[in-house]
């Protein structure tokens, strides 16, 4: 169990934070070992890793087992871990169920949830309960149903001012970070100044506490469109389609495998066991 909440509320003022998303244990094990400061196993799994067109079909058990490996591979760095789709509406007990699944089963160190409204009181329930809980506001991905796609939230006034109201109220109800996706950049550095937990951004601009990404997508590892606020440090695309191309030709063609990649008997067996 890592318990971050000061050393994050530190880190605010001193230095970026960088969180990246994992779902197995290389990404984890190749996370960590490269510095991110938090994982997030995202239910974005759904679409990167599933193959699945939205976020929506993604269960608890879902991201158990893809917890679980992530925990495997990264000991060391506090994991977030979402609650998928419609896991914490309606019935409370149904919701503290499913959070209590995240932390036991997925060794999760916190738990993040989408929305406003109902949304931040169950994250002041959960708090009490006991359970450190990360908001996500502006695009929300699991309500991409009801949203007129994936696209910029809050440029209007109207909706500024209500995703302001909002961030404030996640902080007053307890939650230790803040993810703000898809914002203007203007709008998220006020919210990130407004608040004392950090604010994490994604498509959010600089001016925030820090940045959350998906791994396939920094990675260019199985995805073909990326969001403009992607960066790809690298194109795995490339790299691995070769690669396996290489072994496909050369197993055809007969320069695969070599001696190296062979074992031997002694020949004097063969006599024998051949008769
Ligand atoms: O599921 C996910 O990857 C996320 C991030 C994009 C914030 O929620
Ligand atoms: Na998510």
């Amino acid at each position: 169990m890592h318990t971050m909440t000061s050393l994050l509320k530190k880190m605010k003022q001193e230095e970026k934070l960088v969180m990246l998303t994992a779902y197995d244990y290389p990404s984890a094990k190749l996370a960590e070992a490269a510095g991110v400061d938090i994982i997030l196993v995202g239910d974005s799994l759904g679409m990167v890793v599933l193959g699945y067109d939205s976020t929506i079909p993604v269960t608890i058990s879902d991201m158990v087992h893809h917890a679980k490996a992530v925990r495997r591979g990264a000991r060391d760095t506090f994991v977030v871990v979402d609650m998928p789709f419609a896991t914490y509406h309606g019935d409370f007990d149904r919701t503290l169920q499913a959070a209590a699944t995240l932390f036991q089963d997925g060794q999760a160190d916190a738990i993040k949830l989408e929305g406003a409204g109902e949304v931040l009181e169950t994250i002041e329930r959960l708090t009490k309960v006991g359970m450190p809980c990360v908001a996500h506001l502006g695009l929300t991905p699991q309500s991409v149903g009801v949203l007129e796609g994936y696209k910029v939230q809050g440029k209007s006034l109207e909706d500024a001012e209500q995703l302001i109201a909002d961030s404030l109220e996640a902080e007053r109800v307890g939650a230790k970070m803040l993810v703000l996706e898809c914002v203007p950049h203007q709008l998220a550095k006020k919210i990130a100044e407004a608040l004392s937990i950090p604010v994490i951004g994604i498509g959010a601009g600089a001016d925030v506490d820090g940045q959350v990404l998906v791994y396939h997508d920094i990675l260019k590892y199985g995805v073909d469109r990326l969001p403009k606020f992607v960066e790809a440090y690298a194109d795995v695309n490339e790299v691995a389609t070769t690669a396996i191309r290489n072994y496909v030709d050369a197993t055809k063609d007969g320069s695969f495998p070599l001696e190296r990649h062979t074992f031997t008997m002694d020949e004097s067996l063969l006599d024998t066991l051949y008769g």
